[in-house]
């Protein structure tokens, strides 16, 4: 049988990485596949000087792979939207399958990009857009098809859990974690997309509408990043037996679905309260087989690779399959899906750390009891440092029971319209995650 033949737009990081995976393990691919795979056209707008492309077609113009009569399934790695959803509306158009690691592109496109390819009957594959080296793709769309998912609960950045990792072991500041890891090449020269939470809101669009079945919306998804947590907050949760985490958090209620990535104190006993530096891992809990949890490399060239590839191996073995019997591309028949309601942040329901501070004086702690015991939310526990000698005010730490979000942030505009209160309230949501 003729080989299958793959042209590579992007030869960077993951782009070298995939035409390595390719080359080293080309046996066991066509063993796999039942037919030889082959990279016949790179587009690389430069040179990458550590890896060599043989005797390898290469084009600067990335279009040109694109237009390749040899080329049969095109692998976008260049990233960013404008010239990545170009170059895979126009592979579609000429009947070219897509194989994608690019989150902003399905989460911001993915509605288009998969309409365009399902008209056109060929498929676009995207393992590689979430959690890296790690099948949660595969594992939502086709291993959990069985269940009626309840919620999925993911550090889905690997730079962010990386910074927050350095906070909490060595107590370093966030702008000293945050240069660690850009010297160390985890974080961007831009680092806005890590720390801003944009990447991991990308992410959770994907894993939202596998999930649930509902359309791609990245634009409803609220979003909070990591750069005003500090030292002290990840310390105070500590004691309180909590660790920080940077999750992106889809969940069905009786009223809609929440979407929603933040900074979130969860119980340190719990796996994924353990993963620690670059390391990604993504709790699913479905309703008959209850909670799983996915473990692995967010990033990296031949962890991503590895899902790149895989992703060739599934395209390539569906080659002759018709277009309907291949698995629909977010989980559900496009034709079939949720037009289930985002919840806005307000009326998201989960539980709080609060950090206040106060002028250490009689009364306060009971009048700030009283508003929040008003609100009907009740206080789980409680610590007060005492006030430094040199100093007036003292730290107040409170975690809460579960309730709505506006009615927490009602509570805490009128803690902090209190004479006693000094500066805004530290607020960070609380999940238990425990199934
Ligand atoms: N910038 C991402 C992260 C890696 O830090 O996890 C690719 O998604």
């Amino acid at each position: 049988m003729d080989p299958i033949r793959v042209g590579i737009c992007g030869f960077g990081t993951v782009g070298s990485g995939t035409f390595r995976v390719l080359e080293r393990n080309r046996a066991d691919i066509a063993a796999r596949v039942g037919r030889d795979v082959i990279v016949t056209h790179i587009g690389a707008r430069r040179d990458n000087p550590r890896c060599s492309t043989g005797d390898t077609r290469v084009s600067r113009d990335l279009f040109e792979v694109v237009r390749d009569p040899d080329v049969d399934i095109v692998v976008e790695l260049i990233g960013g939207c404008d010239t990545a959803r170009s170059l895979v509306l126009e592979a579609i158009a000429a009947g070219k399958h897509v194989i994608t690691a690019n989150k902003a592109l399905i989460a911001q496109h993915g509605n288009e990009i998969f309409a365009a390819a399902s008209a056109r009957g060929v498929s676009v594959a995207f393992e590689a857009a979430v959690g890296g080296g790690i099948p949660i793709i595969k594992a939502i769309r086709e291993g959990l098809a069985a269940n009626h998912i309840e919620w999925v609960a993911g550090i889905i950045n690997g730079t962010g859990n990386y910074i927050l990792s350095e906070m909490r072991e060595r107590g370093r500041s966030f702008a000293a974690a945050l240069a660690e890891a850009q010297a160390l090449g985890y974080a961007e020269a831009d680092p806005t997309f890590d720390v801003e939470g944009i990447d991991a809101a990308h992410k959770l669009a994907i894993l939202a509408s596998l999930a649930f079945g509902i359309p791609l919306q990245f634009d409803r998804i609220y979003c909070e990043g990591i750069s005003g947590l500090s030292s002290e907050d990840i310390a105070y949760a500590e004691e309180l037996g909590y660790r920080i985490k940077h999750l992106g958090i889809c969940r069905r209620t009786p009223t809609g679905i929440e979407l929603r990535v933040h900074p979130t104190l969860i119980p340190d006993d719990r796996l994924i309260a353990n993963v620690n530096g670059v390391m990604n891992a993504i709790l699913v809990r479905g309703d008959a087989v209850g909670p799983t949890l996915y473990y692995g490399p967010g990033a990296g060239s031949e962890p991503t690779a590895s899902a790149v590839v895989a992703d060739i191996v599934d395209v390539a073995r569906t080659l002759t399959a018709d277009p309907e019997h291949r698995v629909p591309h977010l989980a559900f028949q496009a034709d079939r899906l949720s037009s289930e309601p985002v919840l806005p942040i307000e009326s998201v329901r989960t539980s709080y750390y609060l950090r206040v501070t106060v002028l250490d004086q009689p009364g306060v702690l009971w009048r700030i009891a009283q508003i929040l015991s008003d609100a009907g939310i009740s206080i789980e526990a409680l610590i007060q440092k005492e006030a430094p000698e040199d100093q007036d005010t003292a730290t107040m730490i409170l975690l809460t029971s579960v309730t709505e979000e506006r009615r927490m942030i009602d509570a805490i505009r009128a803690i902090e319209a209190q004479d006693a209160t000094r500066g805004p309230v530290r607020r960070i949501r609380m999940e238990k995650l425990d199934g």
